[in-house]
């Protein structure tokens, strides 16, 4: 990393994403901004499945029924916003409309197993205690009931990157760092596995239970390699010679789940991690150069966990150095970070499973995984985005067929990758990312790219989506799915870096500082048509599009900018939540109309959209979900107050008490009369 972007990582945070897609695609030169109406479109979809994910019965699609009762739903009736939005706020707090509360749950440092080490206020857990706590920037997240219930059940957590500043009571300021210090930094990455229930105390109060479901996933847990890419020369390292494990999981942004009831960790940002010390950028590996790892023109990596003191036993911490040093990729560490950026399989009901890396979905910086609603006897499809500037959106579609009782292993580890095209017309086509298709071969060919097996095409989706002709997104955060309709949302959350000559349809707007939400709907065969759902911005710049029937500018009520997280619960509310973090986007949106990052319900097919919470200073809004009964909302309030000085915290949450450390934490949200969420 050069100095100024070292400067603009520290800056930014994790939100920092410079890399960028500099493969030379070619954006739609044109700007069509007459979108075709697709309300037909709408119309036809086939409504929802009655399947019952982990107790979740989607067939309360479209109920406005207090009772929750399944005889009630009618696809018919769309699901309505029952609250009043509430205002932007700079409050150093969570504001909610009329008649909700909120109470604080599982903050950073919370000890949820082993010895249960208290969390010191002061930074000073040590990195063996913070393995046995809550880990730091809480992404996304899922609540697995147990028992079917709504007031007990595992709560899964990603979490996502660390501040220096925050984490540690003695920041370092020099390399090499103390081998402590990189170990709570890599325990504070990963994931969170823990029981959780309803306390006593009433309102919005849940607690921890201190049961043997509880466990985290860090940077440092053995991992299995699973699917095409298992086993090739290019997962090869001192650790595991034959290609088929890894220690950890990174950067874990958004989350997934499957129909099977398990969760899915996504590794975003991995290339921060990495450092080739010997190769400049023309002699890295494609592997390295086209997701922008660190070379030796660089200073280091973001957190430089090969410069420590005293390297960890068995390669954990030399891994991080991906230079060639060795006699052979088995003699060292060059190929570590090509066990990163994948989808990683996790079995929450089983704290002693190894988790899987999925290697079919590609590897790419996953924001997220969502899958379409399964049915019986038909392919399980997954969507993806790659959340750099200019990627792409995936989607994968197994070759197992689903059934009720199908596992992991049998859907996620063969089919096929596709990448999106979005075209000028409102149709779109997605392209195969295969080696044994006929048209990606002579697109290939004619790039005069060389994949040596399908494993190399995975490993390198972003060139095989480069060649492919994919179309170059304004940064693919969190997708959602449509309970009624089964539409495809996927959330754009900004690009600065978009030229008037790099505009096209699907990306309109250059200097794109404040983001949209594009969706679609699966045609036949490889095709389907979409169009923009919403334009984030200021007042009178930001719009709902275009076939709702609001088309509207947003307003007071509802204006937004960087849309990230997208969520849709059982009745059909579409929840989005929005990460304004990153100095370049400072002078258009910190200073605006836009308040602190906050959430909002939309009604996707009315485009009426209400402000349902603003969050603590500098956070992130980033992760929701709600039992099944709709009556409890968890969300996720990532970095409080950023990475801020040592002593000069910009924000206290959840503390308000003017000096404490923020912590970025799990908010629980319910209504005080106990009815459904939203409504
Ligand atoms: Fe980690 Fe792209 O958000
Ligand atoms: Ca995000
Ligand atoms: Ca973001």
């Amino acid at each position: 990393m050069s100095d100024s972007e070292q400067q603009l990582r520290q800056q930014e945070g994790a939100n920092y994403e410079p890399e960028m897609n500099r493969s030379g695609n070619t954006p739609m030169a044109q700007v069509i901004e007459t979108r075709l109406s697709r309300r037909s479109v709408l119309q036809s979809l086939v409504g929802a499945t009655a399947a019952s994910f982990m107790g979740v019965g989607l067939a309360g699609c479209g109920s406005d029924d207090d009772s929750g009762s399944d005889e009630s739903n009618s696809h018919a009736d769309a699901p309505r916003i029952g609250f009043n939005a509430i205002a932007t706020s700079r409050a150093d707090t969570v504001t909610l409309p009329e008649g909700y509360q909120w109470a604080p749950l599982i903050p950073w440092g919370t000890p949820i197993t082993g010895s249960y080490p208290d969390y010191r206020s002061d930074g000073s857990n040590s990195g063996e205690e913070a393995l046995q706590q809550i880990g730091s920037n809480h992404d996304g997240m899922h609540y697995f009931p147990l028992n079917g219930s709504s007031e007990h059940g595992l709560l899964v957590v990603n979490h996502e990157y660390i501040d220096h500043n925050v984490l540690h009571a003695n920041p370092a300021t020099s390399l090499p760092l103390p081998q402590d210090h990189v170990l709570k930094e890599m325990a504070s990455h990963g994931v969170s596995v823990v029981e959780v229930q309803r306390s006593a105390a009433g309102g919005s109060h849940w607690e921890v239970v201190r049961g043997a479901y509880n466990r985290r996933i860090t940077a440092l847990t053995e991992m299995e390699m699973t699917g095409p890419v298992r086993g090739n020369d290019k997962l090869k390292t001192a650790y595991s010679p034959d290609g088929t494990r890894t220690r950890g999981t990174i950067n874990n942004c958004s989350h997934g789940f499957t129909p099977w009831g398990t969760y899915l960790t996504c590794e975003e940002n991995f290339r921060g991690y990495f450092h080739n010390t010997s190769q400049n950028v023309a002699a890295q590996p494609r592997e390295q150069s086209r997701y922008g790892i660190a070379n030796a023109d660089d200073a280091g990596s973001w957190y430089n966990w090969d410069k420590i003191d005293s390297h960890l036993p068995r390669g954990m911490s030399e891994r991080f150095d991906v230079s060639p040093s060795g006699d052979g990729a088995n003699a060292d560490y060059r190929n570590e970070c090509n066990n990163f950026g994948w989808i990683v399989e996790i079995d929450p009901f089983d704290p002693y499973s190894t988790p899987k890396k999925r290697t079919a979905l590609g590897r790419f910086a996953h924001e997220g995984i969502v899958f379409a609603q399964p049915k019986v006897g038909e392919p399980v499809v997954f969507y993806s985005g790659d959340d750099a500037r200019f990627e792409y959106i995936y989607k994968f579609v197994s070759k197992a067929l689903y059934r009720e009782g199908i596992s992991g292993d049998e859907v996620m580890n063969e089919g096929t990758l596709y990448a999106a095209k979005f075209n000028g017309d409102g149709n779109g086509e997605w392209l195969p990312l295969d080696i044994n298709d006929p048209g990606f071969q002579a697109k290939a060919s004619a790039a005069n790219v060389r994949f040596s097996n399908q494993g190399d095409v995975l490993i390198n989706a972003r060139t095989a989506a480069d060649v492919a002709g994919a179309t170059p997104m304004d940064r693919p955060e969190w997708g959602a799915v449509c309970p009624r309709t089964g539409m495809v949302y996927f959330t754009l959350t900004n690009n600065t870096r978009r030229e008037d000559s790099q505009t096209d349809a699907p990306n309109p707007r250059a200097n794109n500082s404040t983001g949209h939400i594009i969706r679609w709907s699966e045609g036949e065969g490889t095709g389907f048509s979409w169009d923009i759902f919403l334009l984030g911005g200021h007042k009178g710049e930001g719009k709902v599009l275009p076939n709702t029937a609001q088309q509207a500018a947003l307003d007071d009520s509802n204006l937004l900018s960087c849309p990230d997280g997208l969520w849709f619960d059982d009745s059909g509310l579409m929840w989005i939540q929005t990460d304004m973090s990153g100095s370049m986007l400072a002078g258009s949106n910190a200073a605006g109309d836009f308040g602190n990052n906050q959430m909002l319900a939309a009604e996707p097919d009315t485009g009426i959209i209400k402000r349902f919470l603003t969050g603590p200073n500098n956070c992130e809004v980033s992760g929701v979900v709600m039992t099944p009964d709709r009556r409890t909302m968890f969300v996720n309030l990532q970095h409080p107050g950023g990475d801020s000085e040592p002593g000069a915290f910009t924000s206290h949450f959840p503390a308000n008490d003017g000096f404490s450390r923020p912590r970025s934490t799990t908010v629980v949200i319910t209504r005080k009369d106990g009815g459904l969420i939203g409504s």
